[in-house]
């Protein structure tokens, strides 16, 4: 039996958060004893925000998905101790070791690696659990000390989906897109602007960004490659397979595929016509963009969280309100959302209309 398919949700938050030989010796102290270390260590206030987490698991995939924050891998060792599953050696220790043997802070593998600009990691660790921490949590599951009153809840960085990517969904961010969503912020929720940190601090904190996201996708997809039944995953492969998705992601692409088309009267009616039928949008945005379509009431998104379909008619698009922009969420959807791309069914000058077309849902009009 694979594991993941008795823990849908993500099981892992210890071994994540890097800082220092300290924390690590500590961490495994933690491991050791789940309940034996709180308050006397070196770790950051927000930590204390955590041990009010809900984190029993329930074996409806409904019910974990719906427990507001990630659970740790020692709350997982514990399930696993009550359920007197059989695995060989502690599954905790074993995916925390591999986890550190590769990804940990001292280790010359991080440096090493062609995964990362190792050089940026350092300062980029610092920027974002001076800046980030807070909302996104120190390992980066997204459940930092703001992050139950937030809503959308801050990205968790280790469940692999992300929004706003420049690959069709499913693929993983580019540093360009982390890059944009850091410098621009997304309008609409708390995801914050940080034009004015220097660009290259920018550049280091999305290093890390990406470093936490692979270190946090390694850890889950070896425990859901783990057999319960004893046989654990094979942990080279597993960081080639994910080291390569990230990699692939940074190959060029270009999006938009053509230049803008003119934005006249004849292309957004097109893009009306394509909203209101063939490409469907109004199912879940209405046919005038409120985002009140039959469906708009009836979606969940991939972290567990109720979601609605965007109004559209206020010009408030996290992805940015460049065409570009809207182009680039139009054509590839927005990942761990309903929101589907249109690249599939329709050619990139019918995107440029329903680009239009919602631009005009925004009151954009066409100059005489
Ligand atoms: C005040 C809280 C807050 C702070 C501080 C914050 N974020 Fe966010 N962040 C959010 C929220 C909320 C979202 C999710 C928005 C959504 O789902 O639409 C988010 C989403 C993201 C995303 C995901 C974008 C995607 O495509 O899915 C990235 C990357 C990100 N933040 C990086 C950062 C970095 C780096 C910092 C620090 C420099 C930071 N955030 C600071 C609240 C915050
Ligand atoms: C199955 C439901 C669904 C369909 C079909 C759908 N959308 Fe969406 N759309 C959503 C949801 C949900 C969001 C909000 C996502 C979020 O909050 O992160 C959204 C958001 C958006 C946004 C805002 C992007 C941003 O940057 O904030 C735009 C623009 C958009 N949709 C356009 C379209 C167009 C055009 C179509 C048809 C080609 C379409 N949608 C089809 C569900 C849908």
């Amino acid at each position: 039996m694979q594991l993941s398919r008795v823990i849908p949700s993500e099981p892992s938050r210890r071994g994540s958060a890097p800082a220092g030989l300290v924390f690590w010796a500590l961490g495994l102290l933690v491991f050791a004893g789940p309940f034996a270390c709180k308050g006397e260590s070196d770790q950051p206030q927000w930590d204390a925000a955590d041990a009010t987490r809900k984190t029993e698991f329930v074996d409806d995939e409904d019910l974990v998905r719906d427990l507001p924050f990630a659970k740790d891998l020692a709350s997982l060792a514990a399930f696993a101790a009550e359920e007197e599953w059989d695995l060989e050696g502690n599954l905790v220790d074993l995916v925390t070791g591999e986890s550190e043997a590769r990804y940990g802070w001292e280790s010359r593998a991080l440096l090493d690696s062609d995964s990362f600009v190792g050089w940026r990691l350092e300062s980029g660790r610092r920027t974002y659990e001076r800046e980030c921490a807070g909302c996104h949590a120190r390992n980066g599951d997204g459940g930092g000390p703001a992050a139950q009153y937030l809503f959308p809840r801050p990205r968790n960085f280790r469940k692999r989906e992300f929004k706003f990517q420049s690959a069709p969904v499913g693929g993983r961010p580019r540093r360009e897109d982390l890059m944009r969503t850091v410098t621009k912020g997304l309008v609409g929720s708390a995801m914050p602007a940080f034009r004015l940190l220097p660009e290259e601090k920018r550049h280091d904190v999305v290093e890390y960004v990406r470093y936490l996201s692979i270190r946090g996708e390694f850890e889950q997809t070896l425990l859901e490659w783990t057999d319960l039944d004893g046989e654990f995953a094979d942990p080279e492969e597993v960081q080639e397979l994910v080291e390569d998705r990230w990699k692939r992601s940074n190959n060029p692409v270009t999006v938009p595929l053509i230049a803008e088309t003119d934005f006249d009267q004849d292309s957004i009616e097109r893009g009306r016509l394509l909203f209101t039928n063939a490409a469907a949008c109004n199912g879940c945005h209405g046919d005038t963009g409120l985002g009140d379509g039959p469906t708009a009431d009836s979606f969940r998104d991939a972290w567990g969280y109720p979601i609605r379909p965007r109004d559209l008619t206020t010009g408030q698009f996290r992805a940015g309100i460049d065409p570009s922009d809207i182009y680039r969420v139009i054509a590839n959807g927005i990942g761990g959302t309903p929101m589907p791309g249109a690249l599939g069914n329709n050619t990139p000058e019918e995107i440029w209309d329903l680009v239009h077309f919602v631009q005009h849902l925004t009151g954009k009009e066409v100059s005489r």
